[in-house]
């Protein structure tokens, strides 16, 4: 599978932005996260023009969870995007990009006050409140800033999506959000309603992610705008907006066909339409928070291959292990979710696969990525694991004092670092004692 800009060149070789992948590999060195500009441009724009034309005044967010660099924020705000900030050192990076901070939405369960404090100081637009505690931190927050802030009500909503049981967050056993079967939902606008500080802008829910179905979000919407119909019969409030949160899925592999932004604007926009005529309700605004749908195709990490082993395996045959020089330090979701990625030799594209190889990382752990289709590797080899666009770099870790690796932009033939590669004294630097 090749995605967005990626080609095969000359000599059978990858190409991606108009750039030889191994070019990059002998640049900027492995491992290497490679991002296709044009592609991350051009899933922003579909996103953004899909909601402007099936709900207008509807707002796009990129989640800076899934990859945050300053870079990549000014992308966002180029594109027309607004941004979701999970934590506060997504707010400063944020920030720091010179991202508008009345466009940013201020999430994660547990802000703590100080944070509270300096996230509305700043002038965060949006700010999603998972707590009691943290309501009343905000109105505080708020009220010794002589100020309302803009919030909404983040919902548990009792939704399965029927994805990996890590990721999946909109249930009613989770720890995200206030219930919406118990009253905690409703309880929650009615202190924020009283609240002084808050200026309660509608309700919110996240239901998890890699989704490939659009069903739960058909059923996100209903259930949303069930909660909203009881809560307005109770308190006579009835929410401006409603945020559906993140989550639509993208191709690991070929099995994984995700809807189009397009799909699920036209049918979160359907359900609204029909689920507040059916209840009599006033529509509200919608946004959705896309992540790894906006950034995931667009990436690729660089390995170089290291030392290649055939071992018997448990059926009697034989497995092939190709040792790439990174591993679960740039990309723990292998050996977190059991994820697999597609992948091709970056110098012998044109290559047929000759069999199943596994691909293992060189860390003090079974730190096994996974199996993939490939011509036998040799030492040297250039791998390109695609789709790694979203949760690698996010979640990368120094592991075994690794250093994480750069991030190069790539566009129109021409390439660029925003991201260094990280050096002895950066892991030093820390280190006082
Ligand atoms: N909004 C909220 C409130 C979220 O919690 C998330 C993701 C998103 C938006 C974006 O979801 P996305 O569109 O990227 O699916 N580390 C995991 C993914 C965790 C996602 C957590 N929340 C992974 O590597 O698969």
């Amino acid at each position: 599978m090749l995605f967005g800009t990626q080609k095969i060149g000359p000599g059978g070789r990858l190409e991606v932005g108009g750039v030889d992948a191994c070019e990059l590999a002998e640049r900027y060195g492995t491992p290497l996260y490679v991002l296709d500009e044009e592609a991350l441009r051009a899933r922003c724009r579909e996103y953004v023009e899909a909601f402007r034309r099936a709900a207008p005044g509807a707002t796009v967010a990129y989640a800076a969870k899934a990859f945050l660099s300053k870079a990549m924020a000014r992308l966002a705000h180029e594109e027309g995007l607004h941004l979701d900030v999970a934590s506060f050192g997504e707010l400063r990076v944020a920030l720091a990009a010179g991202f508008p901070p009345e466009r940013i939405t201020f999430h994660g369960n547990f802000k703590k006050d100080e944070e509270v404090r300096a996230a509305l100081g700043a002038g965060v637009g949006l700010f999603v409140a998972d707590s009691f505690e943290e309501l009343r931190a905000v109105s505080a927050a708020a009220r010794s800033l002589g100020k309302k802030q803009r919030a909404l009500v983040r919902v548990a909503p009792g939704i399965d999506p029927h994805t990996f049981e890590a990721v999946s967050t909109g249930g009613f056993d989770t720890k995200f959000g206030f219930t919406a079967a118990n009253g905690a939902a409703l309880r929650a606008v009615e202190e924020c309603l009283a609240a002084e500080g808050i200026e309660l802008a509608g309700l919110h829910a996240h239901i998890g992610s890699q989704i490939l179905s659009l069903d739960p979000y058909r059923l996100l919407v209903e259930k949303l705008l069930e909660l909203a119909e009881e809560i307005g019969r109770k308190t006579g409030w009835t929410p401006g907006f409603l945020g559906l949160g993140g989550g639509l899925g993208i191709r690991y592999s070929e099995a994984d066909v995700p809807p189009a932004p397009e799909d699920l604007a036209r049918t979160v926009a359907e359900a609204l339409r029909r689920g507040a005529r059916d209840r009599n309700l006033p529509e509200p605004k919608i946004g959705v928070e896309p992540g790894r749908s906006i950034v995931g195709e667009a990436g690729l990490t660089l390995y170089r291959v290291g030392p290649v082993k055939e071992v018997p395996s448990e059926d009697g045959g034989t497995r092939v292990y190709a040792t790439v020089d990174g591993g679960l330090s740039d990309n723990p979701r292998p050996l977190m979710y059991g994820a697999t990625y597609p992948a091709v030799l970056a110098n012998r594209a044109s290559e047929t696969p000759a069999r199943l190889i596994r691909v293992a990382g060189r860390h003090c752990e079974t730190d096994t990525l996974f199996d993939v289709p490939l011509p036998l590797p040799r030492p040297g080899d250039i791998l390109a694991v695609q789709c790694t666009g979203a949760y690698n770099h996010s979640m990368a870790s120094n592991y075994n004092c690794f250093f994480r690796p750069p991030v190069v932009f790539v566009r129109g033939g021409s390439s660029r670092a925003v991201v260094r590669r990280e050096t002895e004294e950066d892991l030093l630097a820390r280190d006082v004692g």
